[in-house]
């Protein structure tokens, strides 16, 4: 079993990537084996399927693998930072190229920012609901101090950035693990 960790930030310059590599650090340790998908690297044009995702009739590569990257995780957890009161345009776009591809596996949110990214966290809990992930009721809300950010923009120690609140991730990581060990026993 397989949880995706999707980092929700393409900007060239970005947070996001530390963010989630200290989560992948904490699941791994928490015993979830773990795949961390940056949709900067996937590169995804804005949706150019000619057909909607609740077909599952995709005509582009990108599509066809990104489903299969999503399908064969047996959950996801998305970490998204705040912008200007939302989660990021890329991050929707990613996730309007797929739709059955998220029902109903285990999925949990982890937002950041300036006081937790609450705004984009609540949003996400909408549209992520909406394809029919089942969410952590809980996830986590990462509040990033500015003094945490160097001057070329990044972290300057993201371990340290957000260790007070890396017993949250943990114990997201072992309820992540709890959701997606039953699904599996359910599924026989
Ligand atoms: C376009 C943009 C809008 C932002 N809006 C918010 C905001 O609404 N609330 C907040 O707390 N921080 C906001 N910030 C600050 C971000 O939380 C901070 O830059 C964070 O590092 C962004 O994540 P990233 O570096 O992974 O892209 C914004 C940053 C950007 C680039």
């Amino acid at each position: 079993m397989k949880a995706l960790i999707i980092i929700g930030s393409t900007r060239p310059v970005r947070v996001g990537d530390q963010i989630a590599g200290v989560v992948d650090r904490i699941m791994r340790e928490r015993g979830v084996d773990t795949e961390v998908v940056d949709l900067r690297e996937l590169n995804l044009p804005l949706l150019d399927e000619p057909k909607a995702a609740a077909t599952g009739q995709y005509a582009h590569d990108h599509t066809r693998n990104w489903a299969a990257t999503v399908n064969d995780a047996d959950a996801v957890v998305v970490v998204t930072p705040q912008y200007n009161g939302g989660y990021p345009a890329g991050l929707k776009n990613a996730v309007d190229y797929l739709y059955n591809e998220w029902k109903g596996k285990p999925g949990a949110i982890i937002s950041y920012g300036g006081h937790g990214g609450g705004k984009a966290y609540d949003q996400l809990v909408q549209v992520l609901s909406f394809v029919g992930l089942q969410l952590d009721p809980e996830g986590v809300k990462l509040s990033l101090a500015r003094d945490a950010y160097g001057d070329n923009g990044t972290l300057t120690d993201a371990e340290a950035a957000i260790s007070a609140q890396a017993d949250e991730i943990a114990a997201l990581a072992d309820r992540v693990l709890a959701a997606m060990t039953e699904k599996d026993g359910a599924q026989g």
